[in-house]
């Protein structure tokens, strides 16, 4: 029987290049890399290089991407027109004290496409833009306080590094009403108190608890589809009324679409038929390159410019990252979107199906759009409505185990249980990957 023993095991043995490298890091860097979500079971996996749906490891491994650096690589490696773009503007220099025509075009795009977007600024990552957005929030309401969902993830900085890995904490309050609690040490306390941490499709707690707070409130951040944290999608209803009541009481709802820009050619906002006050994007806009970017309502942005504001960083607006954002930007039509999301609704739908009929516990989180999320349950057919209901309902263990032995056959996700599809794939990797997963769960299971 697969457990997580053997799969730890055999994980060991087929990426031993990569634990070397780890523990050479470790002599120079805390950890071994800079990022601790590279951490995949007992360490990261260590890559030479990609081309198309794969990575190549420096164990020698040839692995379908189902990662795609947490979202970022839609066209999967290598992308032609990326490098294109690219390479042609290289040689005419990398980094300049002066704006670049392409910042203009790239803006244009995301206007374009998400409705509620009319002016926009670039850093070099969504967790700057979401400082970014937190701050403009403030300035544009007069009002201290931000609220954020338990199990939210925004990126690193202070203002957010609250109540997203709450399951872990001693004491995290009623479901109802959460206590903000801070995610790391090192985030003080006066920045905490400054959170209001809200339950995801809580309709009359989180509507009380905006409404308590309104007189402070600056803002709300909020995913439609979580990822990081757990995966929980937020109902149509809830939604709306998070619209509904922000708006009445003068809060700017930030729709965080870092991720969920994945999910529609005019963001996920647009399936759910509502606009955001300011949206917080990055991943896919930079086409591989660092690029994070706030947009919204024109005058709440014009805090930008009329000094009010001054937000001002040597790489924003960085032109090798608009170019390249660009680049995959114009590849990704409606067409393009089509196929992604055609095929994650195969995976769903196989999967789902194949599941239910065994009875088996594994579960596919999400609604067929391009990333969708995987936990190996503790019961078969689970629904899960909010961050805590995720932790409850998933078996820790055996969603290690199946993220493990994924890796050992040959298939790269996202170690906490997160799968992102690109363009790259094809209806045969798409096999590949569901006579994968049946297979490692039938060896969990036998
Ligand atoms: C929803 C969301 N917001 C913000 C961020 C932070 O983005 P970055 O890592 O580019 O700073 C992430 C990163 O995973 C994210 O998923």
């Amino acid at each position: 029987m697969l457990t997580l023993e053997t799969a730890t095991t055999t994980f060991t043995e087929r990426f031993a290049e990569s634990a070397k490298l780890t523990e050479h890091g470790k002599q120079l860097i805390p950890g071994g890399y800079s990022r601790t979500s590279f951490n995949f079971g007992p360490h990261a996996v260590f890559v030479t290089g990609g081309s198309g749906a794969y990575i190549n490891t420096v164990d020698g491994h040839r692995l379908l991407d189902f990662n795609n650096n947490f979202t970022v690589n839609i066209l999967g490696h290598g992308a032609q027109v990326i490098t294109d773009a690219i390479t042609k503007a290289l040689p005419t220099g990398t980094s300049f004290g002066n704006p670049v025509a392409e910042e203009a075009e790239l803006a244009s795009i995301l206007i374009e496409r998400i409705a509620s977007v009319e002016k926009v600024q670039f850093s070099c990552s969504a967790s700057e833009s979401v400082m970014s957005a937190a701050r403009i929030a403030r300035a544009y309401t007069g009002r201290t306080k931000i609220a954020k969902f338990e199990g939210g993830y925004h990126g690193f900085t202070d203002p957010v590094s609250v109540s997203v890995h709450t399951h872990e904490a001693d004491e995290y309050g009623p479901e109802d009403a959460p206590l903000p609690v801070a995610d790391d040490a090192g985030v003080p306390q006066q920045v905490v108190d400054q959170v209001v941490v809200l339950t995801q499709n809580d309709i009359s707690g989180t509507e009380r608890l905006l409404r308590l707070h309104a007189a402070d409130l600056a803002c709300v951040f909020v995913e439609l589809e979580s990822g990081a944290g757990g995966h929980v999608m937020l109902t149509d209803e809830f939604a709306h009324m998070l619209r509904r009541v922000t708006a009445e009481l003068g809060v700017l709802l930030i729709i965080d679409e870092t991720a969920n820009l994945r999910a529609a050619y005019h963001g996920l906002q647009s399936l759910y038929g509502i606009d955001a006050d300011l949206t917080v994007m990055g991943k896919i806009i930079g086409g591989g390159l660092p690029l994070g970017a706030v947009g919204g309502r024109a005058d709440i942005m014009s805090v930008l410019e009329n000094g009010k504001v001054a937000i001002s960083g040597t790489h924003h607006g960085h032109r090798l990252a608009l170019i390249a954002g660009i680049a995959c930007l114009r590849a990704l039509d409606q067409r393009a979107y089509a196929q992604l999301n055609g095929h994650a609704q195969r995976i769903l739908d196989e999967l789902r199906l194949w599941a239910s009929e065994r009875r088996s516990p594994f579960t596919i989180f999400g609604r067929g759009f391009s990333s969708l999320a995987y936990a190996y349950c503790k019961e078969p057919g689970q629904q899960v409505t909010t961050h805590r209901d995720y932790w409850h309902k998933v078996d820790a263990e055996k969603t290690q185990a199946f993220s493990l032995e994924l890796a050992n056959r040959g298939i790269f996700p996202v170690a906490r249980g997160e799968l992102s599809l690109s363009l790259a794939m094809t209806d045969d990797d798409i096999s590949t990957f569901i006579d994968t997963v049946k297979a490692i769960i039938v060896d969990m299971e036998s």
